[in-house]
């Protein structure tokens, strides 16, 4: 006799390794009974796939549990209550505090997903269950995931698990674990079946990619050789990756997207500040000068055009005037394509928290960050400007948001462009930049 299938409906919050651990947790659960939907009223199982970063990241969570609960309540008078699951950075950092509401059944850690089915087996709605032991080696190599994005033209693959940092506002080394590189092989053979099944595009993902280092009984492989490996299964296929980390990032892995033109022109190098006793006080152990000559070397071998990124926290603990004035001139002389920026959120549990004072007013915090979007605005159409009449080949996307009779797709820079035309999510299309905004190129086909 066939079991009835179950229905899962998943929401994904915060990075983009949750994205790819969603579709290894979608991987798991179809092999045990359960298909995906996108409509939470039919689900018998509802996850949310936490991010812990900063505090609003878990109040927006905390304000979907309780829209959980109503759904809870609703199907509890015809017996077709869902089982709500919290899974990821938030299962991990708060654990059976989860389960106090009483709306919670499950509680899962990034690296306990291979326990869902018996923790499934075993929910009761008087017995709820909870995994969130952190692992070693846990990489979940040998699962196919289950790709979520529908445009089918670019995929996540997970090469890294953990983090290894102590950077001393950040949670996510208490979230996810010891960092732990996963089998070069099967990371190779992902990305050939991704473009075999016709993706165009693969992202690289970890939370220092630069430290990946994979050591089998024959040979090593850090990141420069993985990046080459990958690169080498068809020039038709697009390699990106992120995160980049100031002090790991290597000549070597610069030097190989140098001579592989299918390793995409764009580096995400989160810099924090600019100033290089906040730097000390993060314990990101480079400095303001230690960042400006990578950039540089960036620059000289990719080019002044290599698309780069960055994230900024505004209001650090013990910030002052002239910490932020550092931050913004770093920012001034860089000229990033566009950033991340946040206000400093404490977290509990990390080092920040334990020795430093939270000690900049929220009113301090909101103006630096104003200043900081301010800056970086006018950078971004400076840097998007530069490009008008210069040529990119352009990997299609679909259809425009705003035009129907336009097509997107983002230059190996990154840079999203637009442009009149019809061909499909796919395709390589060269173009030639016409006019811009501060976050789009608008082009025509050449
Ligand atoms: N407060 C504010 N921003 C943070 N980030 C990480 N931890 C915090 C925090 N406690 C930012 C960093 C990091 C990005 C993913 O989130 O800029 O690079
Ligand atoms: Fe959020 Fe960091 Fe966890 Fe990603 S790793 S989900 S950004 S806390």
């Amino acid at each position: 006799m066939k079991m009835a299938r179950k229905l899962v409906y998943v929401e994904t919050y915060g990075c983009q390794m949750n994205v790819g651990d969603t579709e290894i947790i979608l991987s798991i659960l179809r092999d045990n009974g359960y298909d995906r939907t996108e409509v939470m009223e039919e689900a018998d199982l509802i996850l949310a796939n936490t991010c812990s970063i900063r505090d609003n990241a878990e109040q927006r969570i905390h304000g979907r549990i309780a829209r959980f609960a109503q759904e809870k309540r609703r199907g509890t008078a015809d017996g077709t209550a869902p089982l709500v699951g919290i899974v990821g950075c938030m299962a991990e950092r708060l654990k059976d505090k989860l389960l106090e509401s009483g709306v919670v059944d499950l509680v899962v850690g990034p690296d306990a997903y291979r326990s869902l089915p018996g923790l499934l087996a075993a929910v009761r709605p008087d017995n709820p269950q909870m995994d969130v032991q952190l692992s070693r080696d846990e990489t979940y190599a040998d699962i196919r995931p289950v790709r979520t994005d529908r445009l089918g033209v670019s995929a996540f693959i997970s090469i890294m698990r953990g983090c290894n940092n102590v950077c001393s506002y950040c949670v996510v080394p208490y979230t996810r674990g010891a960092e732990r590189s996963r089998d070069a092989h099967s990371i190779v053979r992902e990305a050939r079946e991704v473009f075999e099944a016709g993706y165009k595009e693969v992202t690289l993902l970890g939370q220092n990619v630069d430290s990946y280092l994979w050591k089998s009984a024959d040979e090593t492989v850090n990141f420069a050789e993985l990046l080459r490996r990958v690169a080498a299964i068809d020039p038709l296929l697009r390699v990106r990756f992120a995160t980049s980390h100031p002090k790991d990032i290597s000549d070597e892995v610069i030097e190989t997207m140098a001579s592989m033109p299918n390793i995409c022109r764009h580096i995400h190098l989160p810099v924090q500040s600019g100033s290089t006793r906040m730097l000390e006080l993060m314990r990101r152990k480079y400095s303001r000068e230690w960042y400006l000559e990578r950039v540089a070397r960036i620059r000289e071998v990719l080019g002044e055009d290599c698309g780069l990124t960055t994230d900024v926290i505004a209001g650090f603990c013990t910030e002052t005037e002239q910490d932020h004035a550092d931050t913004l001139s770093l920012m001034e002389e860089v000229g990033f394509d566009w950033a991340f920026m946040f206000q400093y959120s404490e977290r509990p549990g990390t080092l920040a928290q334990r020795h430093y004072p939270d000690d900049i007013p929220p009113e301090v915090k909101t103006r630096r960050l104003e200043e900081i979007i301010a800056l970086q605005n006018r950078k971004s159409l400076e840097r998007y400007r530069a490009q008008i009449g210069k040529v990119h080949e352009v990997l299609v996307e679909g259809p425009s948001k705003k035009n129907p009779a336009e097509i997107c797709g983002r230059a190996s820079n990154s840079m999203m462009c637009v442009f009149p035309g019809s061909h499909p999510a796919g395709t390589y299309v060269r173009v030639r930049v016409v006019d811009c905004t501060s976050a789009t190129l608008i082009c025509e086909e050449i």
